[in-house]
């Protein structure tokens, strides 16, 4: 089976609402891709309008229920009028995924305090507000999934990474705690623990970033980790909440 393949995809989320933040390129067009060919109305919201809008008309030419919506993460009225328009089409959302993320990489000491804050208002507030502004949704589905990207750089620490390896360790802390709160409704929360990636991310990393480190000696495609996010907004992941789903080629084994 091709990852691509949708006719020999299984089919374990018709019918279900998905959003996906980042969603224009990288893992969150993977992502959408992928959701959408085992049965989801898929949703991507990204501020990179016209890849997100040229995205959502490829994949509707593959028959997959694909839209492109503008969505900066970091404005919680952009998130309010997202809730409102969801409300209106759907009344729920059964899926979230906390995708959207920025690097920057500097040493501690020549960090300027607005590019620290900028990739923690991004990749860990971004987060915080999307949750904040879809519980209501999420509480309706009866079976809900939010799945929020880490990375390898949140359980262990990165030198030249530290608002990066900062925001990533932090989300680790908010989806357990969001797993806490909103079991009682229905809705699991997990963190995607991703190792290298080809993506445009960390198109310019020196001598291949994390691959010296990596047992498997390469980076993951797009869409090996669009499988674990498949898996985490279905049914089979039932009894997961508050985890961390690790598929980083090994990194972590070390
Ligand atoms: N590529 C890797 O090696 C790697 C490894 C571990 C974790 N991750 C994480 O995976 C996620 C996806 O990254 P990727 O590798 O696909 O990189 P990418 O750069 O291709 O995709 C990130 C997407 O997020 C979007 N984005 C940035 N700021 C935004 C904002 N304010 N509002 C909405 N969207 C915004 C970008 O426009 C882009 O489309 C990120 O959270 C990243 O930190 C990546």
């Amino acid at each position: 089976m091709t990852q691509d393949n949708h006719d020999a995809m299984p089919c374990r989320l018709k019918g279900r609402i998905a959003l996906i933040t980042g969603g224009s390129r990288g893992q969150g067009a993977a992502h959408a891709r992928r959701l959408a060919q085992e049965g989801a109305h898929v949703l991507a919201v990204d501020i990179l309008d016209d890849e997100g809008t040229a995205l959502a008309r490829t994949l509707q030419a593959e028959n997959l229920d694909v839209t492109y919506r503008h969505l900066d993460v970091t404005r919680k009225d952009e998130w309010t009028a997202l809730h409102d328009h969801l409300a209106d089409i759907h009344g729920k959302l059964d899926i979230l995924v906390n995708n959207a993320g920025i690097v920057h990489i500097s040493t501690i000491e020549d960090e300027t305090p607005e590019t620290w804050q900028h990739i923690l208002n991004v990749n860990l507030s971004g987060a915080f507000l999307g949750l904040q502004s879809m519980i209501p949704l999420l509480r309706k589905s009866g079976h809900a999934s939010v799945i929020n990207t880490s990375s390898i750089f949140g359980p262990s620490g990165a030198p030249g990474y530290s608002a990066y390896a900062t925001s990533k360790a932090g989300l680790l802390g908010f989806s357990r705690t969001a797993a806490l709160e909103l079991a009682a409704d229905g809705i699991r929360v997990n963190a995607l623990v991703p190792g290298g990636v080809s993506t445009p991310l960390n198109a310019a990393e020196k001598e291949g970033g994390v691959i010296p480190e990596t047992p498997l000696r390469r980076r993951a495609t797009p869409q090996e980790l669009s499988a674990a996010v498949a898996f985490l907004a279905s049914d089979d992941a039932s009894f997961m909440t508050g985890a961390e789903l690790v598929v980083d080629g090994g990194f972590s084994a070390r």
